[in-house]
């Protein structure tokens, strides 16, 4: 099953955050080959997903998908071929109703000829929308219908479920194979930013994860999916943008750049290849991070990850500079007379006999590895597993 496919969550780039409708083949190569030339392929983005919009406005003479032959003349497997020969992947967009979000032709009723198409190109991904006439189906019978379809099309298509968290996807999506599946809305409004992005589409997002529980039902090969990344975007500050990557990163959340990495700068380069904050986000133990502390506008979360340690995000959600303190066992570390503190963002170590704090600037956020310092007594991963709450 599919559920062998994203061990860790997903990473790559999504056209859709920049480009909305505006994509073509010309676009995807060039992203592609920046993707390598600017290190992201390097530190992990390998996927290179379209989204909507590739499609040609009604499916061929033989009632197979095709590419838009004014925007993708060239065909969406000379484009994988392209991809493949990079070590890159391929993903591709469809929906579970009869049309798209954009009014193009879609999969329902076409899903087992639809994805021995994608497998024909050489597609490794598959987003799968909920837009379109549903046919009076119910969502476990569309997705799953989708999944069952890419696991007989014989080839690893990752499958990601997005239906925007309106059916509780959390909780049944990894049933079917779902690897990746939308928790909220689209964290882009109609592609503009406003003022009040950082609310409601980074704040509202974080604690929907939380009010929600989504963490107790994100494991190996199956991960909650708060939406694409907006770094680069333009609707958010860089401190902001900081907050953004790193809460998603100790969220486990798929990891898709939704900027165009053609033309980025260099803070745009620091923060999504900033390969420790990364290593947070692939942590094998696959745990999603959740809130252990929340006071107003300071909060404490945590993310376990191998080894029996911890990493910690003090975040500051008011506009003016806070200390935020937390503990070594409040985060759930075994009691030891020492700790060692990694700072993911400023890049320092410290130590500390169990106090960790820091000064956090508005809409900011500090992000620290815990680890037991030598000495301590060491356990592994599977001691981990033991003590925690599944
Ligand atoms: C929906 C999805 C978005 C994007 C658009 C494309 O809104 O949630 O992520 O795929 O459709 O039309």
């Amino acid at each position: 099953h599919q559920g062998g496919l994203s061990k860790s969550p997903p990473m790559g780039w999504n056209s859709w955050n920049t480009f909305r409708c505006d994509i073509d083949q010309t676009v995807v190569k060039e992203t592609a080959d920046a993707m390598v030339s600017s290190g992201m392929t390097d530190v992990g983005y390998e996927f290179v997903n379209i989204d909507d919009c590739w499609m040609a406005d009604s499916r061929d003479t033989n009632g197979n998908l095709a590419p838009n032959p004014n925007t993708f003349p060239d065909g969406i497997d000379s484009l994988a071929d392209h991809i493949h020969d990079q070590g890159q992947k391929l993903g591709v967009y469809s929906s579970a109703g009869t049309e798209t979000c954009q009014g193009l032709p879609a999969s329902i009723d076409n899903e087992f000829n639809d994805a021995d198409t994608f497998a024909s190109w050489g597609v490794n991904y598959l987003k799968y929308d909920n837009c379109g006439d549903h046919l009076g189906r119910s969502a476990w019978e569309r997705f799953s219908t989708m999944s069952d379809a890419l696991d007989q099309s014989g080839r690893d298509i990752v499958f990601s479920q997005c239906s925007w968290g309106s059916y509780d996807e959390w909780q049944w999506s990894w049933r079917h194979g779902g690897n990746l599946w939308r928790t909220t809305g689209d964290i882009t409004h109609e592609g503009s930013w406003t003022s009040d992005d950082w609310t409601w589409g980074i704040m509202d997002i974080i604690d929907h994860a939380d009010q929600n529980n989504t963490h107790i039902h994100a494991n190996w090969g199956h991960w909650n999916d708060p939406d694409m990344l907006a770094v680069g975007n333009g609707g958010l500050s860089t401190s902001e943008e900081r907050v953004h990557f790193g809460m998603w990163c100790l969220m486990a959340a798929p990891l898709f750049a939704g900027n165009d990495p053609r033309d980025m700068t260099q803070t745009e380069v620091d923060i999504l290849t900033n390969q420790e904050v990364i290593d947070v986000n692939q942590d094998p133990a696959g745990v999603q991070g959740y809130k252990v502390r929340d006071d107003g506008d300071q909060e404490v979360w945590v993310k376990p990850v191998t080894n029996n340690n911890r990493v910690v995000a003090l975040l500051n959600r008011s506009t003016s500079p806070t200390t935020i303190l937390t503990t070594a066992s409040e985060i759930g570390m075994p009691s030891a007379d020492e700790y060692y503190l990694r700072d993911l963002w400023n890049h320092n170590d410290s130590y500390t006999s169990g106090s960790i704090s820091a000064t956090v600037q508005g809409h900011g956020i500090e992000m620290f590895r815990v680890e037991m310092n030598a000495g301590g007594e060491d356990t592994q991963p599977t001691q981990y597993l033991s003590d925690w709450h599944w």
